[in-house]
């Protein structure tokens, strides 16, 4: 096989395949493309090559046997309930995500979570070297999998193996608290290319290797038992393009309309759209607006928010406190503040499709975007690119990776309760023909920086043979 042809056949391995299961009134189940995410991102560039993507189905039990969806290959890694809980639940999400986001929830540690994640790494790089074909790339998907790389490397020396993590990667302070930190630094230094979201990920990354195995690198490359692993940052981004058309279609255009009707035609729509996660900083934005609405600044309903919390991970503990302290916000906003039929805060926590996401993108005068930490968030990217009518004004955390490029957004910190009120009130009073400069030049931004850009960089860094980022160049 001609380095041409090998570089053309990808491995993506992900915690989840890209696809959900839907049941039809008449009970018939289908599988089908899930929206939003990383699957959004990667879907431009795999269906121009040979692809299988690898990932966990999301129930419990035996894996199901899936058809390809849009060309790409499915593989089903199974997971018990007690994986689930231990693996998914528990180090993944009770451990590692609260501890790469500075800790703003205490991370819980326990010795069986991490033999599970091991485990279940194992199960991933088993089925990845079985499914992979001579010296193909493989590109593992974050933090689920930080030890698979290396394990993958033991049983498949031939293949190029790239990481990248798509939520923060922490400073040592925070790093070195994890009981197997060694463990967890190796199996990312068996990939060829560790990619993170920003430059301090990277940075973070390379000092740890030195500190923790004594690691030589001079920044972008680590050389760690005889080998090269580059690093770098790849800021994430969104199908730009896609996003522009799904927001200009006419029925998009015209629901945005009856939502601004059905919410009583206010002067202005202030819009937060997350997972209901705590490191969202829902509470704090709550807060900001509470505030605005005592103080008489803001009165209802000349204006209204809308707050979309998406469900998530919610068996979990810290997600179920949060759960009820927002709706104990909310329901104290809407006590204090709202009239009848005319609520402050419209709290919606549910799942939303693209059409009505884009339609309420489009409805809200003011997106306020304002986690605590987020690796990159790609709502506020959405908000953005949606906006093809030149409206709209972006709140946005400087803790998230988006802040690095959105540099024309209203940059707030959310810790400091004053400076996010002036943030909201600067957006919701900036001159229309300033607030329409700032948005025409993120989608500028976005336009350049799209998630094919984003792919092709970080394919051209991990392809030593530059013959994958041809053909996507071809494509
Ligand atoms: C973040 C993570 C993803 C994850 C997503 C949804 O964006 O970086 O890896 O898939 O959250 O979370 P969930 O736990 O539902 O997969």
């Amino acid at each position: 096989m001609n380095t041409e042809m090998r570089r053309n056949s990808i491995v993506v391995v992900a915690n989840r395949l890209p696809i959900d299961e839907t049941v039809a009134p008449d009970g018939v189940r289908e599988w089908r493309r899930s929206p939003g995410g990383l699957v959004s991102a990667l879907h431009p560039i795999l269906r121009e090559v040979r692809a299988t993507w690898i990932g966990w189905a999301g129930g419990t039990g035996r894996a199901p046997e899936l058809p390809d969806v849009d060309g790409v290959a499915l593989r089903a890694v199974p997971l018990s309930t007690k994986e689930f809980h231990q693996y998914y639940e528990g180090f993944a999400n009770s451990t590692l995500w609260p501890l790469y986001h500075d800790a703003v929830e205490q991370p819980v540690h326990h010795r069986r979570w991490w033999e599970a994640y091991q485990r279940i790494n194992r199960r991933f790089a088993e089925m990845t070297a079985e499914v992979a074909e001579r010296e193909a790339l493989v590109w593992v998907h974050d933090y689920h999998l930080q030890l698979m790389p290396a394990m993958l490397r033991a049983l498949r020396p031939d293949v190029r193996i790239g990481f990248f993590l798509h939520i923060p990667f922490p400073p040592a302070e925070l790093f070195m608290q994890l009981p197997r930190r060694a463990e967890l630094l190796r199996g990312l230094l068996g990939a060829d290319l560790v990619g993170f979201q920003g430059r301090y990920g990277a940075q973070n990354f390379t000092q740890l290797a030195n500190r923790l195995l004594g690691a030589q690198s001079r920044y972008p490359e680590i050389v760690f038992e005889g080998r090269v692993v580059r690093t770098g940052a790849f800021p994430i981004s969104i199908d730009t393009a896609a996003m522009e058309e799904l927001a200009s279609r006419p029925e998009v255009v015209r629901r945005a309309a009856q939502i601004r009707a059905d919410l009583g035609g206010p002067e202005n729509v202030i819009l937060g759209v997350d997972r209901l996660d705590y490191t969202k900083g829902i509470e704090h934005r709550l807060t900001a607006y509470r505030e605005l609405l005592a103080d008489h600044t803001l009165k209802v309903p000349n204006t209204v928010m809308v707050q979309v919390a998406v469900p998530s991970r919610e068996r979990i503990e810290h997600y179920r406190i949060l759960r009820d302290r927002v709706e104990r916000e909310v329901g104290r906003i809407n006590g204090e503040f709202g009239r009848v039929g005319v609520p402050a805060v419209h709290y919606l926590n549910q799942n939303f499709d693209r059409a009505e996401l884009a339609a309420l993108y489009r409805a809200a005068d003011v997106m306020v975007v304002t986690p605590l930490r987020d690796g990159m968030n790609l709502v506020a990217k959405e908000y953005v690119a949606s906006r093809v009518d030149g409206g709209g004004r972006l709140v946005l955390s400087e803790f998230t990776g988006a802040a690095a490029e959105l540099r024309q957004a209203f940059l707030v910190n959310p810790h400091d309760l004053e400076g996010l009120k002036e943030g909201l009130l600067r957006a919701l009073d900036a001159d229309p023909a300033d607030a329409s400069r700032r948005i025409r030049a993120m989608r500028r931004y976005l336009r350049a920086h799209d998630v094919r850009a984003w792919a092709r960089s970080y394919l051209t860094a991990l392809d030593d043979s530059g013959a994958l980022a041809a053909a996507l160049n071809n494509g």
